[in-house]
């Protein structure tokens, strides 16, 4: 039996053996072509009012809501484990049909943004413009007539963006997909002598189910209907690339792509013909997905986790938000083989 099978095989070629390289954790660090550092990571934060207020977030184990004194501890951790950045985003107190609170100068995320300015951390400062934390019917624009005004939510994204930049921001992510949004902010950032904050477009969102846990901690699930009048259709790569070229023309330092698991592809496609950085949003639903297989022992949270960042950086993503960040920075920090 033995004889047969060795006579019947077919050699292997000499040049054909890829598994000479991963024999040993040594040769397999050598040849490693993707390599993750906590200093692409950008940490997504949700910021409220008072003081020493700390909110679980439940569909995001291990996240909170936390007040300007405790998102400024928070940063320093994330600081000291060498995250490169955090991404703000408010929840006011209350909430009107115009999301007036998205611009107001003693929200909590220029609150935050001044008190992390202060504490002069190493960390890109970034927040995210949107009205949908800040809309009493959490839709991401002004509505008039049960749609999304486009044209008339622009000023106030672009005041918003100001605000943040008074405050410090180094980066302003507008997240409401309305057409000439990136246009918009440039503009007034100039105008108010913000030339050097940067903008870090959400090129390409989706209209996508894997917002849930986001939605439940800053309280924006639409009243009625839903963000598919302007977020994109994820059956789309073709209008993502378009999507993408009209941010860049429009003044995006660095475009985003999202969710990301579920964009990879365009990830690879976008590095190939777009010359500025490009970032990847794990969002939160992936996140829930992960810690929930996670929490009933079907996966392991470090491999799987450390898998999927990897990916999405093999993908083309250089910067990627994710609520994994402090965790994923620590396991890098802790095993120099990964
Ligand atoms: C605001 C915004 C959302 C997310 C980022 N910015 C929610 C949405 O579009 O409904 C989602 C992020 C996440 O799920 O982690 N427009």
């Amino acid at each position: 039996m033995r004889e047969l099978l060795r006579a019947r095989s077919v050699p292997v070629p000499a040049a054909d053996r890829p598994r000479r390289l991963r024999r040993t954790a040594a040769l397999r660090s050598l040849v490693k072509e993707t390599r993750l550092a906590p200093g692409q990571l950008v940490m997504p934060l949700f910021v409220i009012n008072g003081r020493d207020r700390s909110e679980p977030i439940e569909s995001l184990p291990g996240q909170a809501r936390l007040s300007v004194d405790l998102t400024v501890a928070k940063a320093r951790q994330l600081a000291q484990l060498g995250v490169g950045g955090v991404l703000l985003f408010g929840i006011p107190d209350r909430k009107d049909d115009d999301g007036s609170g998205a611009y107001d100068p003693a929200g909590p995320v220029p609150s935050a943004l001044r008190a992390l300015k202060e504490a002069g951390m190493p960390l890109v400062l970034a927040a995210d413009v949107c009205m949908c934390e800040y809309t009493s019917h959490g839709h991401c624009g002004i509505v008039s007539g049960g749609q999304v005004d486009n044209d008339a939510t622009l000023p106030l994204l672009a005041e918003a963006a100001v605000v943040y930049a008074d405050a410090g921001a180094d980066v302003v992510g507008p997240s409401g997909m309305m057409d000439g949004q990136v246009a918009a902010l440039r503009a007034a950032l100039d105008a108010a002598g913000h030339t050097r904050t940067a903008i870090m477009a959400y090129a390409s969102k989706a209209a996508s189910a894997f917002y849930g846990p986001f939605r439940e901690a800053a309280g924006s699930t639409p009243a009625f209907g839903d963000r598919r009048g302007y977020q994109m259709d994820f059956s789309n790569a073709r209008e993502a690339m378009r999507e993408m070229e009209l941010d860049v023309r429009e003044g995006a330092d660095i475009l985003m792509v999202k969710p990301a698991l579920t964009s990879l592809d365009l990830l690879a496609r976008a590095r190939k013909r777009f010359d500025v950085p490009l970032a990847a949003y794990h969002v939160s639903g992936e996140v829930a997905m992960l810690e929930a297989a996670a929490e009933r022992g079907w996966l392991d949270r470090k491999s799987a986790g450390l898998e999927t960042l990897t990916a999405i950086v093999r993908a083309g993503a250089g910067i990627v938000i994710t609520y994994l960040a402090a965790d994923a920075a620590r396991w890098l920090r802790e095993d120099p083989a990964l």
